[in-house]
């Protein structure tokens, strides 16, 4: 994961593959490696839907943060076709919750953000093959996002059960573009609540399709994330 740009930092990658002899220096750069790779980790343990907001308000400068990563995510082609709304106003997030059939609980976030997808560009450039590529690399951010809100120390929630004609509507967005998601942000107003996760063993396959699924050594039933 990290950007291992200098001669410093290749050594330091050669030392941790060729187990070598550590200088100090080194040591202190692999111990920031390693803690950074950590934090991700954590980030992406830590991230669930958050279903109930308090009313502590969500700086603004934090939404930007969270959509500048939306826009880091891949693009087919490198063809960017995102778009994001970002509603503030208490009667037009009441009126979004209503035609996202009646989620309430997203008006009480400070912002929505509308993820939306311009997908005749990507048709453009893809034919309608671009259709599936603009619902991607819409998927490919909104996971960005959801990561970077957790980061933050805030919650959101993927909503996909909408009605799109409505919020086309009320946030006045055009006919040819597509509304992939709403992310309400907000504070949790309550504990993390724990949902089973797969199980990593029972997903994987080695080599064909429902083959063997034994990584020799390599345990698969050790992750954090079961
Ligand atoms: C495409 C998609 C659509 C979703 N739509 C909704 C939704 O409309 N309302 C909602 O409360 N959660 C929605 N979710 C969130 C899932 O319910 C949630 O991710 C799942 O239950 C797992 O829980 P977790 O996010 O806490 O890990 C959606 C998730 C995805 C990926």
């Amino acid at each position: 994961m990290q950007n291992l740009k200098s001669k410093k930092d290749e050594k330091a990658r050669n030392n941790i593959l060729l187990d070598k002899r550590l200088t100090c220096k080194d040591n202190i750069f692999i111990f920031i490696y390693i803690s950074k790779n950590m934090e991700f980790d954590k980030v992406v343990q830590e991230r669930h839907s958050v279903r109930n907001y308090s009313d502590k308000k969500v700086n603004l400068k934090d939404v930007v943060k969270i959509m500048d990563v939306g826009r880091l995510g891949p693009a087919a082609g490198n063809v960017h076709t995102l778009k994001f709304i970002v509603v503030e106003d208490k009667d037009k997030k009441e009126e979004v919750a209503h035609a996202a059939h009646e989620q309430h609980f997203i008006e009480k976030a400070s912002y929505i953000i509308v993820v939306c997808s311009d997908t005749k560009q990507m048709i453009r450039s893809y034919g309608e093959r671009g259709k599936m590529y603009a619902k991607y690399q819409a998927g490919a951010a909104i996971e960005n996002m959801l990561l970077k809100t957790v980061d933050l120390g805030l919650g959101s929630c993927w909503i996909g059960a909408f009605d799109e004609e409505d919020i086309k509507k009320i946030l006045k967005i055009p006919d040819e573009i597509d509304i992939e998601a709403l992310l309400p942000i907000g504070y949790s107003a309550s504990k993390k609540v724990e949902r089973p996760r797969v199980q990593l063993h029972t997903i994987v396959h080695k080599g064909t399709f429902n083959k063997s699924r034994s990584f020799g050594k390599v345990s698969l039933g050790t992750s954090k994330t079961e």
